[in-house]
């Protein structure tokens, strides 16, 4: 059975909370106090959402007394195609950019599971609407993180706000300003009691969650919309369909219609911030038999113990923090 919407509201609690100002960050080229890592108001990112960004996620494993970085190297080689797209430049290669984000946590010595935002951004002082000569600046910080999204079965909502194609607002890249997208998204979710939207394409086919991707079970195949569905090629994603492969299961990249997610056996969604989070309703229906289904929690149990170093399995995905 779907856990009540005051339950689901209390696991994900945290996440709406302001972040604490204390800790340290890495602010163009230092290390300084997170509450010194400021930016001007006139700042072009801030008036227009020019920026790049990524969410990275780090278990402590309390058995190995160790943190370890899931897919660290492939979050900034996704950062480094983002940036292509919008002309910002990186401070580094997505090696360089691995060791800030190692040392970052290192400085603030994490004991805790964390999630890290690398920002790069439009640091220029400037009103004109463009994308060249205009300075850039590169953020990241990082701070402890429970659950994003309800894991233990959350209820989801079609958003009547159109996901932005790729020739108006490319989800491919990790843009700022295109949050605003998932925002009114997600917004709007939360009218219907639902936890997270899940958009439809312009031309009305299911495209990716508010801020995760989104997966079915039919007929026994794990189904996904394929990379041309404006969704962001999602980490996890890409995690997923590696081990469902390795499971002998039937996986399939193809467009999804909607009423498909009304008739699936299994529906959930997955990223790096919505971890593995299986979807027991959509638009007051229940998915399923209304439980979490087992190709979803086979899945989950798989990336979670795979991401906290409790299994040994996919070792080159785990990036350990402390030298032991
Ligand atoms: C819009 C959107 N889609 C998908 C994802 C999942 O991507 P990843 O697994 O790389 O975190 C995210 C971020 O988590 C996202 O913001």
């Amino acid at each position: 059975m779907a856990s009540t919407v005051e339950e689901r509201l209390k696991e994900v609690a945290a996440v709406g909370q302001e972040i604490a100002e204390s800790g340290i960050a890495y602010h163009d080229g230092k290390f300084v106090p997170l509450a010194d890592a400021k930016v001007s108001i006139a700042t072009h990112a801030l008036q227009y959402g020019t920026g790049v960004f990524e969410g990275i996620r780090a278990y402590w494993n309390p058995a190995h007394e160790q943190l370890y970085v899931f897919r660290l190297r492939e979050h900034f080689e996704r950062m480094a195609r983002s940036v292509r797209i919008v002309r910002i430049e990186l401070p580094g290669d997505p090696e360089a950019l691995s060791q800030i984000a190692l040392e970052l946590l290192r400085k603030n010595g994490f004991k805790s599971d964390v999630y890290i935002r690398p920002l790069a951004f439009k640091a220029a002082r400037s009103v004109k609407v463009a994308l060249r000569g205009l300075r850039d600046g590169f953020g990241m910080y990082s701070f402890p993180l429970g659950a994003y999204l309800p894991t233990g079965g959350l209820a989801a909502h079609t958003s009547s706000w159109q996901r932005t194609s790729d020739n108006a607002i490319p989800a491919r890249g990790k843009l700022t300003g295109a949050y605003i997208n998932t925002a009114l998204a997600v917004d709007e979710a939360h009218d219907y009691e639902s936890d997270e939207a899940i958009f439809l394409t312009a031309d009305g086919h299911v495209s990716e969650g508010g801020g995760a991707n989104i997966f079915m079970v039919r007929d026994g195949a794990l189904i996904t919309p394929p990379v041309t569905a404006d969704i962001l090629e999602g980490i996890t994603r890409d995690s997923i369909l590696e081990l469902a492969a390795e499971l002998g299961m039937v996986v399939e990249e193809r467009q999804i219609d909607r009423t498909e997610l009304y008739v699936a056996e299994e529906v959930f969604f997955c990223g790096t911030g919505a971890q593995v989070a299986p979807c027991v309703q959509i638009d007051g229906r229940a998915v399923g038999d209304g439980a979490i289904g087992p190709v979803a929690k086979k899945i989950g149990d798989l990336y979670f113990a795979i991401a906290r170093g409790d299994s040994k399995e996919h070792p080159e995905w785990r990036t350990a923090v402390y030298k032991r």
